[in-house]
């Protein structure tokens, strides 16, 4: 029997916990072995709680006990999960979690302590949620250069948008209704200004180029200034908008950037919508290859926290190569990045975006006046940034 531990019994911890014990059988038959929780750390007790009896308060048991070989951690946030998997890694006993912060903050040096100590730190739930897709990165598309990452990788605005292009909803009406329905957090800024959605794509883009992004170099802009105006729009181009966190290597370097931005449908990213999240890679090799599903809640962030239970207790004392080196990532700034843009100006001065834009495509949508709209042609950052300084009255760009 192998002997795990589960820190934070909150949604994900539960979820775990619930997963482990539900699917016993099948995890044994997988792994050649049982897999027991043996302890459950919260500060909370939970009486009445079928698993009451496994919760303590002290992290020292579980650490000290050598029974006990794997970790969940399920705590969010960077400290105390930093230090207890410091603790846990250091006494050679692998560490699984769902916590993006941690795993972006401090990604490689948990892997390189995980490797002194011939043990294991993986986080398949820290992207994604209940989707696989650091497993393909590191482990089936081995072979293939990845040079494009397209990815919603978070639910909480991809619902807020979907219901806005249904519903014709202000952002704010969307937020406040998805806040009282529990769907969004109280203090929604990590989700809407994209932090969570920058920290998650720092994750992906460390691993695809082996080397450290820190989400601090990484442009990041959040769907607080999309309106249904912009989805009227996007509409009459047969687009939708989406909140993209984009990792692309091009012959100059490579960039990063999360924003909201139009996008066709016929991408496939078009068809994600409510919470789910969804990943398109595009390798040399492959081409495209896209993945998709949940990208939160209990049990499917804990089936991903589940796989690498199973992982780790399928290679005991062996260390899974992971190549993610603390040195660091350069990332491009954004000048240089070329795209198109859809922007809305206040009057109806075309005459002046054509002078400042040159040739453009514009759009109208009935029922909107007082503005024109237009999609520019392909041009970088830098290039944007110079043309709209030339006219005045921008209410909106989006990225396409
Ligand atoms: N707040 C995140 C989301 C949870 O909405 O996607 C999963 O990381």
């Amino acid at each position: 029997m192998i002997s795990a531990a589960v820190l934070g019994y909150g949604t994900v911890g539960g979820g775990v916990v619930e997963v482990l014990q539900t699917n016993s059988d099948v995890i044994a038959r997988r792994v050649g072995d049982e897999i027991n929780v043996k302890y459950i750390l919260d500060l909370r007790d939970f009486p009445g709680d079928k698993n009451e009896k496994l919760v303590i308060h002290d992290y020292d048991t579980i650490v000290n006990d050598p029974e006990v070989k794997i970790i969940c951690e399920t705590m969010g946030g960077v400290e105390p999960a930093f230090t207890f998997s410091k603790k846990a890694l250091a006494a050679g006993k692998s560490v699984c979690t769902s916590n993006k912060e941690l795993v972006a903050a401090h990604g490689p040096e948990l892997i390189a302590l995980a490797k002194e100590n011939n043990c294991n730190y993986l986080f398949e739930a820290s992207v994604g949620g209940g989707i696989p897709i650091i497993r393909p990165i590191v482990n089936a598309l081995t072979s293939e250069k990845i040079d494009g990452i397209y990815g919603i990788l978070n639910g909480t605005t991809n619902y807020i948008l979907t219901k806005m292009e249904k519903e014709g909803a202000r952002f704010e009406d969307v937020l406040k209704e998805a806040q009282d329905k529990g769907y969004a957090e109280k203090n929604p800024e990590a989700d809407v200004e994209g932090y969570d959605a920058v920290r998650k794509l720092a994750i992906l883009s460390s691993l695809v180029y082996g080397k450290n992004v820190d989400y601090n170099d990484i442009y990041t802009e959040g769907i607080t200034k999309i309106t249904p105006e912009d989805f009227a729009y996007a509409k009459a181009l047969n687009k939708t908008i989406k909140l993209i966190a984009m990792g692309r290597e091009t012959k100059d370097g490579r960039y990063a950037m999360v924003s909201p931005r139009m996008i066709s449908a016929d991408n496939p990213l078009y068809c994600a919508q409510d919470v789910f999240n969804a990943i398109l890679l595009h390798s040399d090799m492959l081409g495209d290859s896209m993945y998709y599903g949940r990208g939160a809640g209990k049990l499917p962030t804990a089936s991903a926290v589940c796989g690498d239970v199973i992982e780790m207790a399928k290679n005991p004392d062996r260390h899974l190569a992971l190549i993610w080196d603390a040195e660091k990532q350069e990332i491009k700034s954004k000048d240089t990045l070329s795209q198109q843009y859809f922007v809305r100006v206040a009057g109806g001065d075309t005459a002046a975006v054509k002078a400042a834009f040159g040739d453009v495509e514009f759009v109208a949508v009935k029922d909107i006046t007082g503005e024109i709209a237009f999609v520019t042609g392909v041009m970088t950052e830098k290039e944007y940034a110079d043309a709209a300084a030339k006219i005045s009255g921008i209410k909106n760009m989006i990225r396409i």
